[in-house]
């Protein structure tokens, strides 16, 4: 028997979400939710999958980045066009199942397939609908059972009566399917429309009832947990899946020993893993694939994005990109690391400090309002207040290395490619051009002169009193 497959239906333009993008690639807590469903997908253990993509279908495509099989759907005549647009990539899994999924429903999680798969397999399912209750089900297809409660058929919310739109049981457009019965269906279905040829949508949910007329067995798997439905139509909704992913994720946390004594004031994403009795602190945002280890304080006012942290770091009101930082290190207030930063051990960073595209060595100080862009920077160093390293030349980024032990004085410029050797000593004020030998001091700005009485001749203005 060949592996299961999933199918994804991508293809819809999501009219009142008023934006450029396909509605599969809306975020939800800054992940698209396209994403959040190809990640559960492939963390339920199926590898083959096939997006159905159709409305900005290229930008999409580009998305997903040749990750998985991808087919266009030219016109948007209902799911269950768009899943035959697929059926080369079914009947490539002729023996198995196909799970076939909405690509703008987030929330579907790997228990829920799982045990969906448990349930259809078990039974000899031909189909196997996940459903789920919910208290306001407007809008949703409605699961119909008959008096022994066997699954019946699908009726969605336009062709609803009034007794059907009391059901709460809906259909959260995730299906597991034997991949022949699925394909033999959706033939049937398609000659119905053909004949009917009344412009109607081509439903994928109607296949519940062609199977069920030719004999086969079909069923419902109630979901746990109800969010699975959920969806988003505009951006009121989609500001509520926010919350409730957001809410999810800070529980997670919570439950793992992280310390969040203001959880409403905090946003966390998923994929990102942090150490028990680190404390995040309000206005932070945690974003894409960060770990932060344990006994870290993150925040006030923080942005971590894809970044691992050491243990026992304090990041304090910064902004902290794609790079890394040791452990017991302290940044900010008011720092910026930049991308592709390493940062060492027991390092300081900060206030008012930009780093870009560096590494900074163990135990290094870089205390007060500098830039460090492009440079290696040793164990030890200690910068004053108000350094740059020039990297700039107005067309080439150059690279300077600092190294271990050195001492840059106050506002010294350090103008890219030098080689400041180990010790090496930098006097307040110098414009660095040349490098500097280790164990070396280097002044370069002109000596000072004293004009005595310059001011009794020349002094321009005068003091009122
Ligand atoms: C669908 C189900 C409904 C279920 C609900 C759950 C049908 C007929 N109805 O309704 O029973 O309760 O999902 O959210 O299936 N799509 C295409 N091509 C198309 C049409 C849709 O790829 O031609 C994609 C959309 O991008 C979307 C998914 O299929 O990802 C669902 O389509 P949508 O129009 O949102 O269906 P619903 O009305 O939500
Ligand atoms: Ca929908």
């Amino acid at each position: 028997m060949s592996k299961n497959c999933a199918v994804i239906l991508a293809a819809g333009e999501g009219t009142r979400m008023k934006s450029l993008k396909p509605k599969a690639m809306t975020p939800v807590l800054f992940k698209p939710m396209i994403n959040w469903v190809t990640d559960c997908v492939t963390s339920s253990g199926i590898e083959d999958i096939c997006v159905v993509t159709g409305h900005l279908g290229e930008m999409l495509v580009e998305h997903l980045g040749g990750k998985f099989e991808t087919v266009e759907q030219t016109c948007r005549l209902g799911t269950g066009h768009a899943v035959l647009q697929a059926k080369e990539f079914i009947e490539k899994h002729a023996d198995s199942n196909v799970l076939v999924l909405n690509g703008d429903a987030p929330f579907v999680d790997i228990d829920t397939l799982r045990n969906s798969l448990e349930y259809h397999e078990e039974n000899g399912y031909s189909a196997t609908v996940i459903s789920a209750e919910i208290p306001d089900p407007f809008g949703y297809g409605r699961i119909i059972r008959d008096e022994n409660s066997n699954l019946l058929k699908i009726v969605e919310q336009k062709e609803a009566n009034d007794a059907e739109k009391e059901i709460k049981e809906v259909n959260s457009g995730a299906y597991w399917f034997r991949s022949s019965k699925l394909l033999a269906a959706l033939d049937t279905l398609s000659q119905i429309r053909e004949k009917a040829n009344d412009g109607k949508e081509f439903y994928l949910t109607d296949a519940i009832e062609i199977l069920k007329l030719s004999n086969d067995k079909v069923g419902a798997f109630v979901a746990k947990r109800p969010e699975i439905v959920l969806g988003a139509n505009n951006r009121a909704q989609l500001a509520q899946l926010n919350e409730i992913a957001r809410k999810r994720e800070v529980d997670k946390h919570l439950e793992n020993g992280v310390s969040i004594p203001f959880p409403n004031d905090v946003i966390i994403c998923p994929d990102v893993e942090i150490g028990n009795d680190t404390v995040i602190l309000p206005g932070t945002t945690i974003k894409y694939n960060t770990k932060i280890a344990s006994n870290c304080e993150i925040g006030p006012y923080s942005t971590i994005d894809n970044c691992i942290i050491g243990e026992g770091t304090l990041v304090q009101n910064s902004y902290c990109y794609d790079s890394k930082i040791g452990c017991n290190a302290e940044i900010g207030p008011f720092v910026r690391i930049r991308p592709n930063c390493v940062v060492g051990d027991n390092t300081r960073v900060g206030n008012f400090v930009e780093l870009k595209n560096s590494v900074i060595g163990n135990e290094t100080k870089v205390s007060h309002l500098t830039y460090i862009g492009d440079s290696d920077v040793g164990e030890d160093v200690n910068f004053g207040c108000g350094c740059a390293t020039v990297n700039f030349d107005g067309r080439n980024k150059h690279r300077s290395t600092i190294g271990d032990g050195a001492f840059i004085g106050c506002g010294t410029n350090i103008v890219s490619p030098v080689n400041i050797g180990k010790d090496g000593y930098v006097a307040a004020g110098s414009t660095i051009i040349e490098d500097v030998p280790e164990n070396a001091l280097a002044i370069a700005r002109t000596r000072q002169t004293n004009k005595d009485g310059w001011v009794l001749r020349k002094k321009p203005y005068r003091r009122m009193k």
